[in-house]
């Protein structure tokens, strides 16, 4: 197949076509990226045809399968500059389902857990499929229409299209403004982990290998028109994985900040990953290996995250100043 990967400089698109390089090594594959903040040109492997261009322009060429993941990504983000997530997420999502259109191009989409809103500490239930969708942010407001555009495109059109929803990715090639690769830098640098409000907001983590082998099964074993939900039966709070953070650095424990919650915090996101697991999917990481392997990630490629930290932890020192 020729299969475009959308977002494919950014950190799970990029780990995507590393992972199908290694297991899917029949497929041709073109990346399409803007190269927005997020991206980072050492992300892609050498030789992979990249085409620099915005999703929210006509996509033209050649493609069988396109695997969408080019997104305006990070909730924080969202709550400073909402428009930006309206443009790409929803129109650019929406460009290039027309593509699919007109061009009888196999789609599948790359959407979040978020879409579904939270879940109080103490509810017994996990998201599935037919969960109602109730988005906190802009982010996952703009997601949740873009998944609603995919099944449109099915249902008016007959594009072939899969959606999954996951939960919070991490591994290597994550952008230091999100929450694992922050704290595993800043301690890197002997500088105390940073925790939003009482630090007990919960999400579900799943390694990104994990995720991106879970949409090679999606596109293989999936049905046309249908959602898939994948997890790693993970849920953790963000204190428990500072604190597990601090014990890989032979720290204390309870040696963090608090600092001033998110406006709007989704207090809790958990994924029934049965949809995806009856396909014969399962995750391979356990927590403690995954973690393990990415702070080692991150100490052994200071120069692939030494420009971008300091960009955003100078967006950080801002927000902080402007939330008091
Ligand atoms: P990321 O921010 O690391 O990467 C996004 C990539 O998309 C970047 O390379 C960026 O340059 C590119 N991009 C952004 N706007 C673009 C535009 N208008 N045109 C072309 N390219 C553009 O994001 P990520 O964490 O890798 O997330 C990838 C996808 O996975 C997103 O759709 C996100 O919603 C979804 N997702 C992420 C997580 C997570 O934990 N990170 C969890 C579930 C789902
Ligand atoms: P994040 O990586 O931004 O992902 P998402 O908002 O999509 O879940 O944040 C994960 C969790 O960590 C979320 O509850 C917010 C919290 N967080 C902190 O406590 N401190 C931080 O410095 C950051 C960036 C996030």
């Amino acid at each position: 197949m020729k299969i475009l990967v959308t977002g494919g400089a950014g950190f799970i698109g990029s780990n995507f076509v590393h992972r199908t390089l290694e297991t899917h090594p029949q497929h041709n594959i073109t990346v399409l990226d803007s190269f927005t903040y997020a991206a980072n040109e050492a992300n892609l492997p050498a030789g992979i045809e990249v085409v620099r261009q915005d999703i929210c322009q006509p996509l033209t060429g050649s493609f069988d399968l396109i695997v969408h993941f080019a997104a305006e990504s990070h909730n924080d983000n969202s709550l400073r500059d909402p428009l930006r997530f309206i443009k790409t997420n929803i129109e650019g999502t929406a460009q290039l389902l027309e593509y699919a259109r007109l061009n009888d191009a196999r789609f599948h989409h790359i959407s979040t857990d978020e879409v579904f809103g939270d879940l109080a500490l103490d509810d017994p239930a996990r998201f599935t499929p037919s969960t109602p969708y109730n988005p906190s942010s802009p982010y996952s407001a703009s997601k949740a229409a873009s998944d609603h555009l995919v099944r449109a495109y099915v249902r008016s059109f007959g594009v072939q299209a899969t959606i999954s929803n996951c939960s919070n990715n991490y591994g290597p090639r994550q952008h230091p403004e999100k929450f694992i690769p922050r704290q595993i830098i800043n301690l890197l640098h002997d500088e105390k982990p940073r925790l939003y409000g009482d630090g007990l907001n919960v999400r579900d983590w799943i390694h990104v290998d994990d995720h991106n082998d879970a949409v090679w099964t999606i596109i293989e074993q999936g049905e046309v028109g249908e959602t898939y939900l994948i997890g790693a039966n993970g849920e953790r709070s963000n204190k428990q994985v500072v604190e597990g953070l601090n014990v890989a650095f032979d720290r204390d424990p309870k040696d963090f900040v608090h600092v001033t919650d998110r406006p709007g915090h989704d207090r809790r996101y958990a994924i029934d990953p049965s949809s995806t697991e009856a396909l014969g999917w399962r995750p391979q990481y356990t927590f403690a290996r995954g973690l393990k392997e990415t702070i080692e990630w991150y100490r052994a490629n200071p120069q692939w995250w030494a420009d971008s930290r300091e960009v955003a932890e100078e967006t950080y020192l801002q927000v902080e100043k402007e939330l008091g």
